[in-house]
């Protein structure tokens, strides 16, 4: 299949320069959006994953059918201020923006091994800082996943030793 068909790009969202990779597309039709998740499910299935952590928001799209494909747990990574909890947190930069990242400081146990789930990797901060607050309470990250990767901007020079699996790159 080609995924990159029901990918909808739209120029200068949210600011002049960027053509905002659009996932709603391909996530509205049933068929193909079980389809990407089982291709990523696919990718991942020999990791023997516990859990899977998606960042807010557009990770809760893949991460959590894709936990719930490979019989494992979902991990919300949420931004500051949401987890109701006692979190760990650490501040992140994003391809346009800054902002904070939370966990859930007994969402995961020492030693689980855990794949890391989102839409998209751009310039890689938003990963790099969730393997941050997984590895923070003993987490192994074992790798991770995304339905479009952004080539150009090199996000998976952040995360040097992590697998990376993308459906699709641009
Ligand atoms: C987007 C996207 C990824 C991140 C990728 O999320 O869903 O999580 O940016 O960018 P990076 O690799 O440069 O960090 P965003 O923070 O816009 O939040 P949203 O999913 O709530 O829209």
């Amino acid at each position: 299949m080609n995924y990159k068909d029901y990918i909808r790009i739209i120029p200068d969202f949210p600011q002049p320069g960027i053509k905002f990779k659009d996932i709603t597309t391909l996530t509205n039709n049933g068929p193909v959006y079980a389809s990407a998740i089982e291709a990523i499910r696919q990718a991942v299935s020999d990791k023997q994953i516990d859990l899977v952590a998606g960042p807010e928001a557009r990770g809760f799209i893949i991460g959590a059918p894709l936990a719930i494909s490979l019989g494992a747990g979902f991990v919300p990574i949420r931004k500051s201020g949401k987890l109701p909890g006692e979190v760990v947190e650490a501040s992140y930069d994003l391809e346009y923006g800054k902002d904070k990242l939370a966990i859930h400081k007994d969402a995961i146990k020492p030693g689980q091994r855990v794949l890391i789930a989102d839409d998209l990797l751009a310039t890689g901060g938003t990963i790099a800082t969730t393997i941050n607050l997984i590895r923070q309470l003993g987490g192994e990250v074992v790798g991770s996943a995304f339905l479009i990767e952004l080539g150009y901007l090199d996000g998976r020079s952040k995360i040097d030793g992590i697998d990376v699996f993308s459906l699709m790159t641009y």
